[in-house]
């Protein structure tokens, strides 16, 4: 049996290199207690170990783990989801598959691993990946909500949560966090990420990944993290998916790297390319985004995967001309192993044969993902991930549900609460609920949820029934999807079936409060999702109007995975709770809000526009040369604006109400001048001036007036949570360095300029308590 005399042959030369590398560093650390060195001192036996199997793998072993195929279960992509089965299996046995995606639950995930281990010849164990997105089985806000929260402790928590429950059904490696920064509402993937803002989004991803990886990528509990997808993906044309990102090196550095370049700070193991191209050169191709920034100037130690098949769509794209070209050019950029193309696995050896590509690069592709199985303990233990008891206790645990619970609460934003329609009256009311969306609890599940179970959530109804001292009546009104929704069908929701409407009237119209769910289907955002209309789908908006006309006691509750453009119930309905898709406990956390036994505190991540043509729409935009309002009386078109709607969106980033209110006062800079060195001191002063106990996210804004290039006339450089009981106040204080007042050039340098800047706190991105500094050379 040749495998097992060079499996024996992998163990032996490991503890040789190993016995070597302990020798040289005995004295090394003999004076030392630096954590720092320590840690990279593990690293670096690892890269001892990583060397010694890379010396006795054949080209063919070395290419196989640059390979990374679909498993027989589930898709995500667009293939057959048992394609060549029985060429899959020959592969994975005779090691030409380095890991496999979407396989899931201990039984399958020790199937696939025993295939490698007990049959190939080196047994390298598979890493095995997933898109634990927004929890696994039991499943948090979509991150998009989660984003609203601004709790950055909370986020990593549930990403924490998340990872628990997938390594405990077998899984390594996520392909999660997506740290794409969007404006574009129409964009389906919006869902995905943390919003418009690449500051919160820096802070979110490193969260993120801090919370799938642990302090510990080896701990039972943690799994490998993806940051993806680099990049651009998420400045896709139009909104369109899968197009062309059209932006300029400002836009690139400022707006798009920031997440990415924060995920790798935070050790991400792994970076995924995306679909589109970006300056014409499709990212899995792109030499300058992979190797020369990523890998070489910011030091990326992991390694780089490429997309869903994105390699050989260069050839689509008309990038590569035939797919030897397209897996030459990926692999020269610096993609380390290929998602589900087969090209590198078809490819390669062809390619270093002829002198094409040279082997050196291989090494490096195969050190990289060597390095991150050994990071996992995989060689320790190929099945350490594979605990039939583990994953019965930890999937949907008491605890995992109070996590995402507490998540959903935090995620919810009040949008509008005229006259205190809410919180509700906890008796002798009558309810009416109504909406395609109300008792639906497969809907709140969200998209990108592929582990867990159908209509595993809690509806809304469900969460208000807990309420017991109120009547309740429920009444649909329409129906909104008219096919089977799932996360691979195309979804038919153009219903005009009103005959639903009048049993929902008759309740309105008996009922004290009418609360309408309404808003999109969990599977109506998400990858493939993109959509031109970002009002009410299908009949929604003439049942609102309708139920409103009965009975203006009216609470809209939205559910939805993108910004949706509602100006008609915010002129009209007195009051609107966003709710997006907040996972398996939707219905509770909801109630718990209507009910106020839990005070909002949300607050958008993304712009919420009037009307779809005002898109893209974000508050950090650059000024242009007319920007100003007329003076009044004035009649003058001369400006940057629209003839028939105002420049203002519906709401601006970082809005969101309280039950309570809050009082900013006595903003100050500490000094009127700054060295480029010193630390910019701010504080303000908040007051809980309403009649609840309340958390508020306090935002701090600057605008750099007069530089090199055009800056934004905002820029969100910090907050904080902070938690206030009515009458109470605080001062709160923020501090800037160079990192906050700095920005990259047109050529992608970070600069730090002298000059004046204003700053703005406040509660959202409309703040209007300012003041300003000088900073000095
Ligand atoms: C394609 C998506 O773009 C990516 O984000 C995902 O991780 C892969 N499919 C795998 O499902």
């Amino acid at each position: 049996m040749l495998y097992k005399t060079d499996r024996i042959k992998w163990c032996l030369s490991i503890s040789l290199g190993l016995s070597a590398f302990i020798f040289l560093n005995s004295f090394r650390f003999a004076n030392t207690s630096n954590l720092l060195e320590m840690q990279r001192s593990q690293t670096d036996s690892i890269d001892v170990k990583v060397d010694s199997i890379l010396k006795i793998m054949t080209l063919e072993e070395k290419v196989g783990q640059m390979n990374q195929y679909n498993g027989f279960w589930d898709v995500t992509g667009p293939s057959p989801k048992d394609g060549n089965a029985a060429k899959k299996y020959e592969d994975i046995k005779s090691g030409r598959v380095g890991s496999m995606l979407t396989v899931r639950g201990v039984d399958q995930v020790r199937e696939v691993q025993k295939l490698v281990v007990e049959e190939s010849r080196l047994g390298i164990p598979l890493l095995i990946g997933f898109d634990v997105i927004h929890g696994y089985k039991t499943l948090s806000p979509i991150p998009l909500a989660e984003a609203a929260s601004w709790d950055i402790e909370a986020i990593k928590k549930s990403a924490a949560v998340a990872a628990s429950e997938a390594a405990a059904s077998g899984i390594n490696w996520t392909f999660a966090p997506m740290v794409d920064i969007s404006r574009d509402p129409r964009w389906g993937r919006v869902m995905e990420g943390a919003g418009e803002d690449p500051y919160l989004g820096s802070k979110i991803a490193r969260a993120r990944v801090e919370g799938f990886q642990g302090k510990n990528l080896n701990a039972v509990n943690t799994i490998a993290a993806t940051a993806k997808h680099f990049a651009a993906y998420g400045f896709a044309e139009a909104g369109k998916e899968y197009n062309k990102a059209d932006i300029g090196t400002v836009t690139l550095h400022n707006m798009v790297l920031p997440p990415f370049k924060a995920a790798n700070q935070a050790g991400v193991s792994t970076f995924m390319t995306g679909f589109n191209e970006f300056n014409g050169i499709p990212v899995t191709g792109s030499e300058y985004l992979l190797r020369d920034l990523l890998k070489n100037k910011w030091g990326f130690q992991g390694f780089v995967i490429s997309d869903w098949a994105s390699i050989e769509e260069m050839v689509t794209h008309g990038y590569a001309r035939d797919k030897a070209d397209a897996a030459n050019k990926a692999v020269k950029a610096g993609v380390d192993m290929d998602m589900e193309s087969s090209s590198f696995l078809d490819e390669l050896i062809g390619l270093i044969q002829a002198g094409a590509v040279r082997e050196e690069l291989i090494d490096d592709a195969v050190r990289r993902i060597l390095k991150v199985k050994f990071l996992l303990g995989l060689f320790d233990d190929p099945y350490k991930y594979c605990d039939v008891e583990r994953e019965l206790q930890t999937i949907g645990s008491e605890e995992n549900r109070k996590a995402v619970l507490d998540m959903a609460k935090k995620s919810i934003v009040l949008l509008k609460n005229e006259n205190n329609l809410l919180p509700l009256k906890k008796n002798g009311q009558k309810i009416a609920v109504i909406g395609p969306l109300a008792d639906d609890s497969n809907s709140v599940l969200g998209s990108w949820r592929i582990a867990s179970e159908d209509s595993s959530g809690v509806s809304i109804v469900e969460g208000l029934k807990q309420y017991k001292g109120n009547e309740l009546i429920f009444k649909k009104g329409a129906d909104l999807i008219t096919n089977k929704p799932t996360f691979i069908n195309e979804l038919e929701f153009n219903t005009t079936d009103k005959s639903g409407f009048e049993e929902a009237l008759s309740a309105a119209k008996a009922a004290d409060v009418v609360i309408m769910v309404l808003g999109e289907h969990g599977f109506q955002s998400g990858e493939g999702r993109s959509r031109t209309q970002l009002d009410l789908p299908g009949v929604q908006q003439d049942l609102m109007e309708e139920v409103f006309k009965v009975n203006k006691n009216c609470v809209l509750v939205l559910n939805n995975g993108r910004p949706l453009a509602i100006e008609w119930a915010d002129k009209h309905i007195p009051s609107i709770v966003e709710a997006w898709h907040l996972g398996t406990e939707t219905g509770n956390a909801v109630a718990q809000v209507l009910y106020g036994d839990y005070n909002p505190s949300g607050k958008l991540p993304m712009t919420f526009p009037r009307n779809v043509a005002q898109i893209p729409i974000y508050y950090n935009h650059r000024n242009t040369g007319r920007p100003v309002d007329p003076q009044p009386g004035e009649n003058m078109v001369f400006w940057s604006h629209y003839s028939d709607i105002e420049n203002a969106p519906l709401f601006p980033f970082g809005y969101g109400l309280s039950y309570t209110s809050f009082n900013y006062s006595n903003l100050n800079v500490e000094k009127e001048s700054y060295t480029v060195n010193e630390e910019v001191q701010i504080s303000v002063e908040l007051s809980n001036t309403g009649d609840y106990n309340g958390k508020e996210v306090v935002q701090l804004y600057i605008r750099d007036l007069f530089a090199k290039i055009v800056r934004p006339v905002r820029e969100l450089k910090g907050f904080q949570l902070v938690k206030l009981k009515k009458g109470e106040s605080k001062i709160i204080k923020f501090s800037l360095t160079s990192e906050e007042l700095g920005f990259y050039d047109q050529d992608g340098n970070f600069t730090v300029e002298p000059g004046e800047f204003e700053i703005f706190v406040g509660t959202d991105s409309n703040a209007s308590l300012k003041t300003r500094f000088l900073l000095k050379e």
